[in-house]
């Protein structure tokens, strides 16, 4: 066993070149980082007060991106980043607050324009710049998307604009002997149409960054950081059936191999077939060591009679621990962990008012148990967005049926059934989403879905059948786009289509009757129903 509670988070960053992204708590930060990743650039979110010399000399970076944010430049508690930043010697860029939070504590000056600027505007080049390169021709005009009320007025000494907008006059500037430069609008999001090369030359051309970010070397890095950590000591992966447990425990085995055993708690809340794949996947292509255990009595047993949302929930994380706990002592212990825990989980995010605010999704993981057992942790996907882990699953050889995945929730189908939650309920709910995520992959349209998926309502209508009535239950079809879950739309299937999708699931299914579509977004509705 460790001796006390290691969170240990394997650091790649040490081998790679890494951008710096000082968050001053706008909703699109994370795009930031995205737009990097996705360029092969290596980056790191971290709130603008975290940020200290020492810091800064640990994470070493070879570029600092400041971020937007709610704030104004003119109120007296504003957040601003340590000077620190500015004495490193590498390029700087501001975007939106950032832009202007530099300014300000580079001696320039800022006002609080008469007028905000939201959405879209025209920007001119007035001065060609690294920035811009093979993207931005001088005098060219280029649609952005900007956010704020405050601008810049006077630049600080070594500035000067290099595009304007008609409100605003330094809509980027550049400080080129220094590398700093700062834009009043966002790259960051797809309206500004090239925002993202926009970015990629700053990385590159004013960075001079390779961008040597790709999956083959995470991988290679990962494992080895791996081995480093765990030493011969013994591993547990709770397997969910879900993308990113599996993408974790592959990459784990492919470190230490038979130091890992992956334990599977089948709750009998599961997809159709997701145990008998999650099995013959570890066992038969991997032949990594798999303990199945068949909990789907515990779990029935302990929702029985159940129907408040919340106790549900709680009483699905209690006895999963419970179980998990069991297997994992039966098993003879283990001296780490291992979950497959995002970045967009542990990412600490900026609250309106400015104070920092931590976002972990405690559903995540199998919660409480490494302090229960004294454990430490193995995350070897904590720097990771989902579809990085979707490219490292593939990497890894994973077949792309199962890496591509919609998400699926812990509490599995209970937060599908409305209500009570029995075993009947679970078998029908199955079969009806079954065809309904068959139809949806035979459409080509499973892709372009985040997430779609079968409510079974505890509702009953009347119905004729033959020439019979019939009295059964009615089942709801969901279907979102998204890109993080946060905010979603219901997918605007063909009518037709979702007629197909009624007549077979009533046709097959025996017990529903009705079928009806759930067209709201979110907010105001969540993506789950539970
Ligand atoms: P909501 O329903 O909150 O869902 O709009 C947002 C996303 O989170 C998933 N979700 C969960 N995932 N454990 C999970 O691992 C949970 O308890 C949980 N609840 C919701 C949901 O499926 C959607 O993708």
């Amino acid at each position: 066993m460790a001796d006390s509670l290691q969170t240990i988070a394997p650091q790649v960053h040490q081998h790679h070149e890494r951008v710096l992204v000082v968050d001053f708590g706008s909703q699109v930060t994370q795009l930031i980082a995205r737009r990097l990743r996705e360029d092969g650039v290596y980056c790191e979110v971290h709130p603008f007060n975290r940020i200290g010399k020492a810091m800064l000399d640990e994470f070493a970076p070879k570029g600092v991106i400041l971020s937007g944010g709610p704030s104004s430049v003119k109120r007296a508690d504003r957040p601003h980043v340590d000077d620190a930043v500015f004495a490193l010697g590498v390029p700087v860029l501001g975007i939106c607050y950032g832009q202007q939070i530099m300014v300000d504590q580079l001696g320039g000056e800022v006002e609080t324009a008469r007028e905000r600027e939201f959405g879209r505007a025209d920007v001119t080049v007035q001065t060609q710049s690294a920035l811009f390169q093979t993207v931005w021709a001088e005098n060219g005009t280029y649609p952005v998307w900007m956010s704020h009320g405050d601008r810049v007025v006077r630049l600080p000494e070594g500035f000067h604009p290099i595009a304007t907008t008609p409100s605003a006059p330094f809509a980027a500037i550049a400080d080129e002997l220094r590398g700093f430069y700062g834009v009043q609008f966002h790259p960051e999001v797809s309206h500004t149409l090239d925002g993202a090369r926009l970015l990629s030359n700053f990385t590159r051309q004013i960075c001079g960054l390779k961008g040597d970010w790709t999956m083959a070397a995470f991988r290679e890095e990962m494992t080895a950081k791996i081995r480093q950590q765990v030493g011969d000591a013994r591993v547990l992966c709770g397997l969910s059936g879900g993308v990113d447990s599996a993408v974790a425990a592959v990459l784990i085995h492919e470190a230490i191999g038979d130091q890992l055993t992956c334990v599977f708690v089948d709750t009998g809340l599961m997809r159709k077939d997701e145990g008998r794949q999650v099995v013959d996947l570890f066992r038969g292509s991997y032949n990594i060591p798999l303990v199945h255990v068949e909990a789907e009595d515990t779990f029935m047993g302990v929702l029985d009679g159940l129907d408040d949302p919340e106790a549900k929930r709680k009483a699905i994380g209690k006895t999963f621990i419970d179980v998990f706990e069991a297997e994992a002592k039966k098993l003879g212990g283990a001296d780490f962990l291992a979950q497959g825990t995002l970045y967009p989980d542990v990412i600490e995010s900026v609250s309106f008012d400015g104070g920092p605010s931590v976002t972990i999704k405690s559903h995540h993981n199998v919660g409480g148990l490494p302090e229960r057992m004294n454990m430490g942790l193995v995350e070897p996907l904590r720097e990771l967005f989902k579809d990085e882990v979707r490219a490292l699953g593939r990497e890894l050889g994973l077949p792309d049926g199962f890496v591509s995945r919609h998400p699926f929730p812990g509490p599995g189908l209970a937060i599908r059934i409305p209500g009570a939650v029995t075993k009947e309920k679970a078998d029908l709910l199955r079969e009806a989403d079954a065809i309904y995520l068959d139809m949806i992959r035979e459409e080509g349209l499973y892709d372009a879905i985040w997430q779609a998926f079968s409510v079974l309502l505890p509702v009953r209508t009347v119905g004729v059948m033959g020439d019979e009535r019939t009295y059964d239950w009615v089942l709801a079809l969901r279907a979102v786009t998204s890109t993080d879950g946060m905010t979603a739309d219901s997918y605007p299937f063909e009518h037709d289509f979702l007629s197909r999708v009624s007549t077979r699931i009533i046709n097959e299914v025996r017990g529903i009757n009705r079928v009806v579509y759930d067209v709201t977004s979110k907010p105001p509705g969540t993506i789950e129903w539970e």
